[in-house]
């Protein structure tokens, strides 16, 4: 079932909506896995993994980008703690993970996260690699060394990526270009597009979109 925004409850954990969203229509969240390797029910269809740092804005992206508040945001890091994947449009998933490097994080926790997201991104007999990545790294701040790790793996694993720079709303105008010039040497290249977007203004959500899909191969939302 598909539900409007307005009679979608947080509280009781409905989580799907139906939006303007530059990425997709309709979105209903059909596996919250808490397990590696567990994956929704029926043909798989292609999967698009959301990666980065605890409190990178990962969920505020996902929200942006399908025009509905399906993914639970907080100020506090580790507010997502398991792999939610989110049907759009009945044609691809978006997979909501759990942030990286948050010290807090038990170290047992970690490494199940850590579990999950590999085996998300590379695979395995009985299901298919993601099809792509978008890996965001904060926009204020220089590259961090576990965004490298993450990008060296994609790279390694094969998976198409993009990279956002996020929050750039905070960044301020006169440091946007040394900013985007230390993590484009950093995280893009010719296949690995970087661009600067803003959850909160919709800053270049659309340029995203188009990004994403064109790795996903699925067509523009009519
Ligand atoms: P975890 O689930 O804990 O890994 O965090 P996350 O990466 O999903 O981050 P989340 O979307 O929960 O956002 C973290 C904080 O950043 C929240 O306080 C958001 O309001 C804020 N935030 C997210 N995107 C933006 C943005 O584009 N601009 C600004 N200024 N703040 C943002
Ligand atoms: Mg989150």
């Amino acid at each position: 079932m598909t539900v409007t925004l307005a009679s979608a409850s947080h509280r009781t954990g409905l989580r799907s909506g139906a939006g303007r969203g530059v990425l997709g229509r309709s979105v209903r969240l059909v596996l919250a896995g808490h397990r590696p390797g567990e994956r929704p029910k029926g043909a798989p269809l292609p999967a698009l993994a959301v990666l980065g740092r605890s409190n990178v804005g990962k969920s505020s992206l996902l929200n942006a980008l399908l025009g509905v508040k399906v993914a639970r945001v907080s100020q506090t890091p580790g507010r997502t703690q398991a792999l939610y994947w989110y049907r759009v449009d009945d044609s691809f998933d978006v997979v909501d993970c759990p942030g990286y490097g948050w010290a807090k994080a038990a170290k047992e926790k970690r490494a199940t996260f850590e579990e999950m997201i590999e085996k998300l991104l590379i695979g395995s007999e009985d299901a298919p690699a993601a099809s792509c990545a978008l890996l965001l790294a904060d926009g204020r701040l220089e590259p961090q060394e576990s965004d490298r790790s993450m990008a060296l793996f994609l790279g390694n694993a094969g998976v198409p990526t993009v990279v956002a720079a996020t929050k750039w709303d905070a960044v301020k105008p006169s440091e946007r270009v040394r900013r985007l010039r230390s993590l484009s040497s950093e995280f893009a290249d010719s296949e690995r597009p970087l661009l600067p977007v803003s959850s909160e203004t919709g800053e270049n959500l659309p340029g995203l979109a188009r990004l994403l899909r064109e790795r996903l191969r699925t067509p523009s939302s009519p």
